[in-house]
Formats: C-alpha cells, sequence, structure tokens
C-alpha cells in the first residue's frame, strides 16, 4: 500500500530524516518509536504532505506523492493525527470533524461530510450533537477529536501521532482499543507513533524504530523490544517491562 524509499529530510545543514525505507501492507498496524528527536514526527509530515521530501519517493498504492499538497494527501485517503491538538476553539466538536470532513473521501457533498462527522465522533465516543463545545474537553477528549477530525476524511491509512500522550492508564487502554477498531471494522491501515511502549507493543503487528533519523530495526513486536541497539539507544530500563507487553500481544 504505502513504499517508502530512501527518504531524505534536511533542514539547512542538519538531516533529521536519512535514507529511510519502508513498506506498509494493507491492513497493518505499524508501530513507529524512537527518542525525542529522532525523526518520527518529519516522516509523519513528508507522508501527509505538510514537508515536502529533500529526496527519496513515498509511492501510495502505486502513486507518487512526494511534493503533493497536503489537502491533495487527504484527497488520496491519507489521514493524520497531531502530536499537539490545535481545534478550532471557536467551533463546536462537531464542527470541527464536519470541517475535516470537506476534505477527502467526503469532500464531495455537506451531507456526506455530516455523516462522516456522525460516524467518527460515534466511533471515538465523543458528542454527536452540533453544540457541544471544545472547551470541556481534557486530554483524553482532545486526542479523540484528533482521531475523529482524521477519520471523517475516509482514509484507507491512517497516522497517529502520539495518540496517548497526557492520558491516564484507563484512557491509554481505551485509545489503544480504539486504534485496533478501527483497523479490524473499518479495514483502515494505521501508522502509529508512540512513546508509551507497554500499550504500543501490545497492540502492533510489526514495530520500526529511528534513532538521529535512520532506521535502526523493524519486525515483530517481540524482536525489536529485544534488540540490543533499541534497548542501547531507546528502551533502556524499559526492555524487561516492553519485552513482556509484546510477549502478551493481542493477535
Ligand atoms: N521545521 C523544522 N525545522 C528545523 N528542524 C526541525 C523541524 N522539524 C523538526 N526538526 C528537527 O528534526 C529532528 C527530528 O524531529 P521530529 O521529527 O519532530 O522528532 P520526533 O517526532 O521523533 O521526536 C529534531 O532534531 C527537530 O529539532
Ligand atoms: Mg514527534
Amino acid at each position: 500500500m504505502l513504499v517508502v524509499d530512501n527518504l531524505i529530510k534536511r533542514f539547512g545543514g542538519f538531516t533529521a530524516v536519512n535514507n529511510v525505507s519502508f513498506k506498509v501492507d494493507q491492513g497493518e498496524i505499524v508501530g513507529l518509536i524512537g527518542p525525542n528527536g529522532s525523526g518520527k514526527s518529519t516522516i509523519f509530515n513528508m507522508l501527509s504532505g505538510t514537508f515536502a521530501p529533500s529526496q527519496g519517493s513515498i509511492r501510495f498504492e502505486g502513486h507518487e506523492l512526494s511534493g503533493l499538497a497536503p489537502h491533495t494527501i487527504i484527497n488520496r485517503g491519507i489521514g493524520r493525527t497531531f502530536q499537539i491538538p490545535r481545534p478550532f476553539r471557536r467551533l463546536s466538536i462537531f464542527d470541527n470533524v464536519e470541517l475535516a470532513g470537506y476534505y477527502g473521501q467526503n469532500r464531495h457533498s455537506r451531507a456526506k461530510a455530516s455523516d462522516a462527522a456522525k460516524r467518527a465522533l460515534g466511533l471515538v465516543g465523543l458528542p454527536t450533537d452540533r453544540h457541544a463545545s471544545v472547551d470541556g474537553l481534557g486530554a483524553a477528549g482532545l486526542k479523540k477529536l484528533e482521531l475523529a477530525k482524521a477519520l471523517a476524511t475516509g482514509p484507507k491509512l491512517l497516522l497517529a501521532d502520539e495518540s496517548l500522550g497526557g492520558l491516564d492508564e484507563k484512557e491509554m487502554d481505551q485509545a489503544a482499543n480504539m486504534l485496533r477498531k478501527i483497523r479490524d471494522e473499518l479495514g483502515i491501515t494505521i501508522i502509529w507513533v508512540e512513546h508509551i511502549m507497554g500499550v504500543l507493543m501490545r497492540v502492533v503487528d510489526r514495530v520500526m524504530v529511528l534513532d538521529h533519523g535512520e532506521k535502526i530495526s523493524e519486525g515483530l513486536p517481540g524482536v525489536v523490544a529485544s534488540d540490543p541497539r533499541v534497548i542501547e539507544v531507546y528502551l533502556g530500563t524499559d526492555a524487561q517491562a516492553t519485552q513482556a507487553a509484546a510477549a502478551e500481544r493481542r493477535r
């Protein structure tokens, strides 16, 4: 579904993503992990068209995406969430999600965008009435709103950037189950960037690890969690707990 080849992103003289290649198959949930600043969000920004790659190619369903504008990429079927939610505060929850629905698969009619918003809000468990305000949403609610906005575009591939940040244990489990449900019930393929390894390792099919902009490991959660290089640069003292989580992985 997605084939990324030798992707490079430079900011001035600094190389944030260095020669990264990977594939994602239809129906997979792939975890993308690595230390802070290793290039995860920059990869999402290139996949979603926020940044043009300095070099390399991104092919989605056989078509080259690099250099296309964000709204064109959404229309092709890639939706994303942002690590830091910034909804329109003067619009209701519903209107934020309906507005997102004017991009992507449902953009051709207001009725379709509106239906997509209703479905997306129902799926993430937010109120579907037109007037509920964004102001009452806490961290978990804002993350749900991010997911609902991405889903309202009718994506085939969802890029989820740190869906668990700021959530408590119970909310994290709910969010992880939600991603699983989005894949299982809607058939949406997911790339998931996350720092909370215990939750991620239980859910994903496969993991890729970045360090200083380079891919240093890739494979099944259990294999990656035991990779000495990944333990050295990222997992550290969390290695054992991460391996235990990977061993509990749901299939
Ligand atoms: N717009 C930008 N301009 C300059 N440097 C950037 C920009 N975006 C990201 N970077 C740098 O690129 C590196 C990778 O950042 P990022 O992809 O956000 O990391 P991650 O998401 O893995 O924490 C960091 O060193 C960051 O400071
Ligand atoms: Mg990031």
